[in-house]
């Protein structure tokens, strides 16, 4: 595998870097508004992007910039939660970002899951599908999780991988417990886009802040690209960077 030189942009803080994107974000709606054509973004949940939705949310509210040529895609969502679950990634998604905005409902696309287990390998090709006819993402956001993990791209996740069933790792698992009430009610495993949905989108922003993600950051920018640390697949792309707060910076 190759080394990479990823390209980072250091912010004075979570905010200034959240604000960054919005302003990044917003500028590709209004052109693309202009020209009568959607943005479609790859979104992450997480505690990483709040401040970026909340940003868009203002935006929004503030400037009047309107999400309806807007088409999204969520990276992941737990398998078996169906989307009324308080801690689906369809609750976040709308309790965080998508009721305080104007989207088209038709526009907002994450894995549903509550896919039955038969009709698992169609939905996922279905999902690549949409994502294809919508013209690609133009933008995908990600977090990255204290593994390496990108979408639940977890360790050892292979870069050929389209939307697949991934297993959580036993620290993905963990860092959930909480939010579910103990370990054993956290699901084992996930719908998510893998690696080449990812790096097929034509830029990604992969923001990280806070001193517990500096280790990870710092490993994910100088490693060589490994399926070991996914996180270093952002690498091989083209228009790729990590958005980092001083906290979070090597
Ligand atoms: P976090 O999660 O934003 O809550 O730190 C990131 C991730 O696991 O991808």
């Amino acid at each position: 595998m190759p080394t990479h030189a990823l390209a980072h942009r250091l912010f004075p803080s979570a905010e200034a870097a959240s604000e960054a994107l919005a302003a990044e974000i917003a500028d590709l709606i209004r052109s693309r508004a202009a020209e009568n054509r959607s943005a479609v973004f790859g979104l992450a949940t997480g505690s990483t992007p709040l401040r970026l939705y909340a940003e868009l949310i203002h935006l929004h509210r503030a400037q009047g910039l309107s999400f309806t040529n807007v088409v999204t895609y969520n990276l992941d969502e737990y398998l078996g939660l169906p989307r009324g679950h308080p801690e689906s990634y369809w609750q976040f998604m709308h309790f965080n970002l998508f009721d305080h905005i104007d989207m088209r409902p038709e526009n907002i696309h994450l894995p549903d899951g509550s896919t039955a287990e038969e009709d698992l390998a169609s939905y996922c090709e279905a999902y690549e599908q949409s994502i294809r006819e919508a013209g690609g993402i133009d933008l995908q956001i990600l977090g990255i999780g204290h593994n390496g993990h990108i979408g639940f791209n977890e360790p050892g996740s292979q870069s050929d991988l389209r939307t697949h069933v991934a297993e959580l790792s036993e620290m993905t698992i963990r860092n959930a417990a909480q939010s579910f009430g103990g370990a054993e009610h956290v699901p084992g495993r996930a719908l998510t886009m893998g690696v080449r949905t990812i790096l097929d989108a034509r830029r990604i922003v992969l923001l990280a802040f806070g001193e517990s993600k500096a280790e990870i950051v710092r490993r994910a920018l100088t490693e060589e690209i490994s399926p070991d640390l996914p996180a270093t697949y952002v690498g091989a792309h083209p228009d790729a960077s990590f958005y980092l707060d001083q906290a979070a910076a090597p």
